[in-house]
Order: C-alpha cells, then sequence, then structure tokens
C-alpha cells in the first residue's frame, strides 16, 4: 500500500481517492455501486475457480450500466499460453515463491472469456491487444533471483529446452546468451452485466 503512486492529480481535480487493501477472494464493495471496475495484472494471482468468484463479485457492484476491465498478460494463443505458464511457473520455483506457484492461474484469452460469462458477464469482448508484455530473464534475475547467475542460467537453458522454434519466432524470442527477452500478449476485456 506505501508503494502505490500517488494520485494528487486526480485530488486536485475535486476527485476522492480511497484506498482499500483486501484479499480480493472475500471483498466486494456494495452491489450496485461502482460505475467501472478495473482489475490489472491481478486476476492470475488466484485459482480460475476463485478467478470466477472475484468476478461474480465484481459485477455484482457494478452499477446496470457499469463496466467491467481486466487487463492480463497471456500466451497470444492457446498453445504459447501453455509455454507462457510453464516459463513463469519455472520463475516462481526458482525464486522460491511457493505461494504463487500453488495459487497463480493464467487463462488464455477463450479460458478469460468463459469465465467472464460464467460470472454472468455479457458482450464480453476484447477490446485492447499487443505483445508487449516483455519477459526479460536478466531483469528477473535481479528481482526474484536475489542475483543468482546459476539460477539465470538454469531458467535460460529450461526455456531453451522446451520452446519449439515456431512459438520462439511467434513470441519473437531473442537469445543473448547470458539472458533471454521474449514478448507476449497484454489484453484488455470489457464485461457488461
Ligand atoms: C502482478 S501485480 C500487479 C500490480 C498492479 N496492479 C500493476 O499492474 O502494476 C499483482 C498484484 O496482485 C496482488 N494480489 C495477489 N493476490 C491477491 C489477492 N488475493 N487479493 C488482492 N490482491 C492480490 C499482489 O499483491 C500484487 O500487488
Amino acid at each position: 500500500m506505501d508503494r502505490t503512486i500517488p494520485l494528487t492529480r486526480y485530488e486536485d481535480k475535486g476527485h476522492s481517492v480511497n484506498r482499500t487493501l483486501q484479499d480480493a477472494r472475500n471483498f466486494s464493495f456494495p452491489k450496485d455501486s461502482l460505475d467501472a471496475i478495473v482489475i490489472k495484472m491481478g486476476l492470475h494471482e488466484v485459482s480460475k475457480e476463485e478467478q470466477v468468484r472475484i468476478l461474480a463479485n465484481s459485477l455484482d457492484s457494478l452499477k446496470p450500466a457499469g463496466e467491467l476491465f481486466i487487463w492480463e498478460c497471456m500466451g497470444q494463443t492457446p498453445k504459447i499460453n501453455e509455454y507462457f505458464k510453464r516459463i513463469i511457473r519455472k520463475k516462481d520455483e526458482l525464486a522460491g515463491y511457493t505461494s504463487m506457484v500453488e495459487n497463480r492461474y493464467f487463462c488464455n484469452e477463450e479460458e478469460l472469456i468463459d469465465i467472464a460469462e460464467e460470472a454472468g458477464g455479457e458482450r464480453v469482448e476484447v477490446i485492447y491487444q499487443d505483445s508487449s508484455f516483455d519477459w526479460n530473464t536478466l531483469n528477473l534475475c535481479q528481482a526474484d533471483f536475489g542475483v543468482d547467475v546459476d539460477k539465470l542460467k538454469e531458467y535460460n537453458e529450461y526455456i531453451r529446452s522446451i520452446l519449439p522454434i515456431n512459438v520462439s519466432q511467434a513470441i519473437k524470442l531473442e537469445d543473448f546468451g547470458d539472458f533471454i527477452i521474449m514478448h507476449f500478449a497484454k489484453k484488455i476485456l470489457r464485461v457488461r452485466k
């Protein structure tokens, strides 16, 4: 919470800014109270079943004409997403992030649409997508592996060993020897109730 960015530019315009720190799995705002909800890069932190619950609670909190926006990272296609999931999972394992290994689930686009509909959402649309979710193993080494170069080497080897050439091409993989850069998808979905 202390690391959240200041939102003074909104406050300066007379908007009120409230911060709430809760586990999204067990929390919802009052029914029909919000015009818009944005879940940015958060849904994947919990299991698929819990994602449905979070989306259902979010839709319940929206006003009838409200909109729910889901911003997620994933593989560009369901097949690429299978590799994306393995690459993230291996990073979390090497970093020792046990709860992330257990909890996280990265939906592909179709799965995200399915769970949004299962949660009661309607007219689910992908309103934005690009391939700007960059995965640079050197940055991860610094941020997650405690600058442990052996872990970075193991991670690079793992990535090289699992990716078929067509997937490497699709994600524009660049192998610099000491580190690897890949480009996965960023997608934003709009859901109405
Ligand atoms: C990948 S970060 C994204 C942070 C920010 N939204 C952004 O886009 O930069 C995921 C965030 O989800 C939070 N998170 C994980 N599990 C959560 C849960 N069950 N309820 C609420 N937040 C959770 C984490 O603490 C982390 O801040």
